[in-house]
């Protein structure tokens, strides 16, 4: 419990904290992570199958409706108490960025105000032509790997595409200037579910570390993190995050 007591002490103090998401935050509340044995959608899927803009090109009614799929999973699920824990930070911490590798609004849903997503979101699809925002369909229930053929833009006819970001894609850029600026400054950066091994959005713990910030890891699993992690708490989202919070900042 000292790990989690040296935690909670540098989170107390902390002036400026980067919370850095992946899978495993979404994990407890029923959205597959991508790498975990077995369950990991990349142990059951094929991500150049589905996850890449040849993909696409090739059949874009597979990847429409394995995406339709996932979103409409994420529909049926809900925050959990490690994203609540993560919305408690905002209202504690005189400053929190929330960076996120994930494409679900879990976070929003929780509270957290503006989390970057550098990955993209499921809620943003956009013409695959002329990159117009495209409205969210009511999913009609999509079924696992059901083919569905993606609806077209309204102003050039282009096929509408998940506003994902795909292997071998470009991040957003400016998501990715205001995650790296986040990290040169802050004090504590917490790494949450990642395995840690998708670049650039795995340099964002390094970069915190080189500028001098105390990065604490909760993973149930080791992590190529750990190299940087001062702090390494074993264990999953929605059990130690709410103890680290209530540690942090005890209720009178
Ligand atoms: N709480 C905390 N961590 C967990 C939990 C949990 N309940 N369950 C699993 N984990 C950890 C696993 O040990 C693993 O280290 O979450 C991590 C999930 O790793 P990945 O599945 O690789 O997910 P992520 O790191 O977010 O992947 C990065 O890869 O495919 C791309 O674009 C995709 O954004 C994704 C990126």
């Amino acid at each position: 419990m000292d790990e989690l007591h040296d935690a909670a002490a540098a989170l107390a103090k902390a002036r400026t904290v980067v919370v850095f998401t992946g899978a495993g935050m979404s994990a407890e509340s029923g959205v597959p992570t991508f790498r975990d044995a077995l369950t990991g959608l990349w142990a059951r899927y094929d991500a150049q199958a589905l996850a890449t803009p040849q993909a696409f090109a090739d059949d874009p009614d597979l990847v429409w409706g394995w995406y339709e799929w996932r979103r409409s999973l994420i529909e049926r699920v809900h925050p959990n108490l490690g994203h609540e824990a993560v919305a408690a930070i905002e209202d504690r911490a005189p400053r929190t960025v929330v960076v996120t590798q994930n494409v679900d609004d879990l976070h929003e849903r929780a509270g957290s105000r503006a989390p970057i997503h550098l990955h993209g979101s499921s809620f943003a699809p956009r013409c695959a032509g002329c990159s117009r925002p495209a409205p969210v369909t009511a999913s009609r229930e999509p079924e696992e790997g059901r083919r569905l053929a993606p609806p077209r833009c309204g102003d050039c006819g282009g096929l509408i595409r998940p506003g994902v970001v795909w292997f071998g894609e470009a991040l957003p850029g400016d998501a990715l200037e205001a995650a790296v600026q986040a990290a040169t400054e802050c004090d504590v950066l917490l790494t949450i579910g990642t395995s840690g091994l998708v670049h650039p959005a795995a340099e964002i713990p390094v970069v915190a570390a080189r500028f001098g910030a105390t990065v604490i890891q909760v993973n149930p699993q080791p992590t190529p993190l750990d190299e940087v992690a001062a702090i390494s708490l074993h264990g999953t989202a929605a059990t130690v995050l709410p103890a680290l919070v209530a540690a942090a900042w005890p209720t009178p």
